[in-house]
């Protein structure tokens, strides 16, 4: 192995370019493995970072970027027991430089590593390592004071690795942007929790695929604008709504989502909340609101991390976690400056994903 690989790289903030650079391989640690990655999924954060420098600021720059990855194991840190150099894995990267995934090789912890099965290309495999956490972060783990932008997490439902599966059954659950990432697998997550309908929003040319992730009904937010969202539901189930996950998170969702939660109720959002409060009052009807963070490199979400990853390989293998819809965007590494142009003008319904070694 070449002690050099080639990596998308961030110098600033701002005006920051992205460009592709040969960086040193870094070598794993104790705990960690050194991941081949044949595939890396983008997504908007990847945009958001190269603007405002969020994340990145904490780590120091040069930066490289992506959350998602998958590929094999090329290297095994000290006392690293259970894993084999070659063994196919995703991963979730972090900004900090030796572990995003826009890069050829990158390190996990390999408590948050998952084997993935044969059946299932690297390129799947690299949609859900961001999107599962958020929506498992959001439904299934407690609020810490000490998330990025305030307090952040989630609504702390038992996760159904921990004894949850169908303990929601014949409670609804409202999932507004089914057809995005995080909503795809937050539709695959509230299936395994029983929730019953599962009812989300998205563009009608997407209602099956949100129907094969487990939807029960879905609501095209173009015809059934969000102000007229409550009379929609209402038709669908009389039932209260106790959870309500916003997977887009403007204006208009947030609105809807907070006026169709029950009293007593509980939002998941994935950007900054602009309804509602985490703390439960009396002038809220006892509802609150949890901001996600899908990191599970923040210390607050490492543990919990490691306990989803742990039961991942069986929800992979049953099919009770599926990939989302993929695109691969070039040929090598350099696909990502087009495939993030094309993100930042928006997707419908499909991953956009690099191959970092050209094949
Ligand atoms: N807090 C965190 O840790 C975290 C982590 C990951 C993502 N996020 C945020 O979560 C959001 C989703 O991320 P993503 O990667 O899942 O996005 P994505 O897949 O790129 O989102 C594209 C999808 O959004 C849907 N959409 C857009 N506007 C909509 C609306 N008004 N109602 C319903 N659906 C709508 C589109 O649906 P149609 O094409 O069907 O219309 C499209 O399929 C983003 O804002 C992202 O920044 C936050």
């Amino acid at each position: 192995m070449s002690p050099m690989h080639k990596a998308l790289v961030l110098h600033s903030k701002d005006a920051g370019k992205f460009v592709i650079e040969d960086r040193p391989t870094p070598t794993p640690g104790p705990g960690q493995l050194l991941i081949k990655i044949y595939a890396t999924a983008l997504n908007p954060v990847d945009l958001y970072v190269q603007s405002s420098g969020y994340i990145v600021d904490a780590y120091g720059f040069p930066a490289v970027p992506g959350c998602d990855g998958a590929g094999v194991v090329e290297a095994l840190g000290e006392g690293v027991k259970g894993w084999a150099q070659g063994d196919r894995v995703l991963m979730q990267g972090h900004w900090v430089a030796d572990r995003g995934t826009l890069q050829q090789y990158a390190i996990s912890d390999a408590v948050r590593t998952t084997k993935i099965p044969d059946d299932m290309s690297f390129e799947e495999a690299s949609t859900i390592p961001l999107a599962l956490a958020t929506s498992a972060v959001g439904l299934y783990h407690t609020i810490s004071e000490s998330g990025l932008d305030g307090p952040m997490g989630g609504i702390e439902l038992t996760p159904p690795w921990e004894g949850g599966t169908g303990k929601y059954a014949g409670q609804p659950i409202l999932i507004l942007g089914g057809s995005s990432s995080v909503g795809q697998l937050a539709i695959q997550l509230a299936k395994l929790s029983g929730f019953s309908p599962i009812i989300t929003t998205a563009s009608k040319h997407n209602e099956a695929y949100c129907k094969a992730a487990g939807a029960t009904h879905v609501i095209d937010y173009k015809d059934v604008p969000y102000a007229d969202l409550p009379a929609a539901v209402t038709k669908i189930t009389t039932e209260p709504f106790k959870v309500v996950y916003d997977a887009v998170t403007v204006d208009d969702s947030q609105t809807a989502g907070w006026t169709i939660l029950a009293p007593g109720g509980d939002m998941v959002v994935t950007l900054p909340p602009k309804v509602g409060q985490r703390e439960r009052s009396e002038a809220n009807d006892g509802k609150r609101v949890a901001f996600t963070y899908g990191s599970i490199h923040l210390p607050m979400n490492a543990e919990f991390g490691a306990r989803m990853h742990k039961a991942l390989p069986g929800l992979l293998k049953d099919g009770a976690i599926k990939p989302n819809r993929v695109e691969v965007c070039g040929s090598d590494l350099s696909g990502a400056f087009a495939g993030l142009e094309r993100l930042a003008g928006g997707v419908s319904g499909v991953k956009l994903v690099v191959r970092p070694h050209g094949i």
